[in-house]
């Protein structure tokens, strides 16, 4: 059966641009995967903690060596790691603030970084351990930006994605959302197409 691990990010919540585009491809695909399971994580409402140094230390210590806090902060990275090694799919919904990711998003990447868990170090260099997944990832901002040099967002996303392994990942874009009725009503509209190919085309292995 297939897993997708659906990850929202907008501080709008469902009446978040990217979230609607997480729900739209959600849905498209459940209808072309039927009996999938989807698994839904919102970390505008349950964010992750910041990454400290005392849970950096956790991560690469034994069980045992762990103080009660460093323990929680452990299972609590493990559970998010175990949740996404389940999925063979990540939908995430990628906002735009303040000209990059949610620090939300950048927080849950500093808890799912972890080697010998997510990555491991090998004679040729850091080596990702998430192989086989899909990554659909749909970006709203208020502004247009593809191509520019301003855009770090996909960059970054791509990168990190990449590091662990998730190599296999589709960009969606719904640009100019506070440019007026009309571009926002073209951006959605282009949104929705690829939306439609994409989740049709999602591979169909059980
Ligand atoms: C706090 C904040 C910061 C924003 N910063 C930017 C920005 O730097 N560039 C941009 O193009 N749009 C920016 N926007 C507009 C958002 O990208 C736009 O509202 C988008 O729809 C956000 O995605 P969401 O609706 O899924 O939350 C910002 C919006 C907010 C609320």
């Amino acid at each position: 059966m297939r897993t997708l691990l659906k990850l929202n990010t907008s501080i709008f919540g469902e009446n978040g641009a990217s979230s609607q585009l997480t729900e739209a491809f959600v849905a498209r695909w459940l209808a072309a995967h039927p009996g999938a399971q989807v698994i839904e994580r919102d970390l505008a409402t349950t964010p992750v903690p910041h990454l400290t140094a005392e849970v950096f230390a956790a991560f690469s210590a034994k069980r045992g060596e762990r103080s009660t806090a460093q323990q929680t902060a452990v299972d609590a990275s493990d559970a998010l790691i175990d949740e996404l090694k389940r999925a063979d799919v990540l939908v995430l919904g990628l906002p735009m603030y303040n000209f990059g990711v949610p620090s939300t998003l950048k927080a849950y990447f500093d808890y799912i970084g972890r080697a010998g868990e997510t990555f491991r170090y090998t004679e040729n260099g850091p080596e990702g351990l998430l192989t086989g997944k899909e990554a659909y990832v749909f970006a709203a901002r208020g502004g247009v930006y593809a191509g520019a040099p301003s855009e770090t967002e996909t960059s970054y996303v791509r990168q990190f994605l990449s590091f662990l392994g998730i190599t296999d990942i589709e960009f969606v874009f719904a640009e100019g959302l506070a440019l007026g009725d009309a571009a926002r009503t073209v951006a959605f509209e282009s949104a929705a197409r690829a939306i439609e190919q994409l989740a049709d085309a999602s591979r169909r292995v059980a």
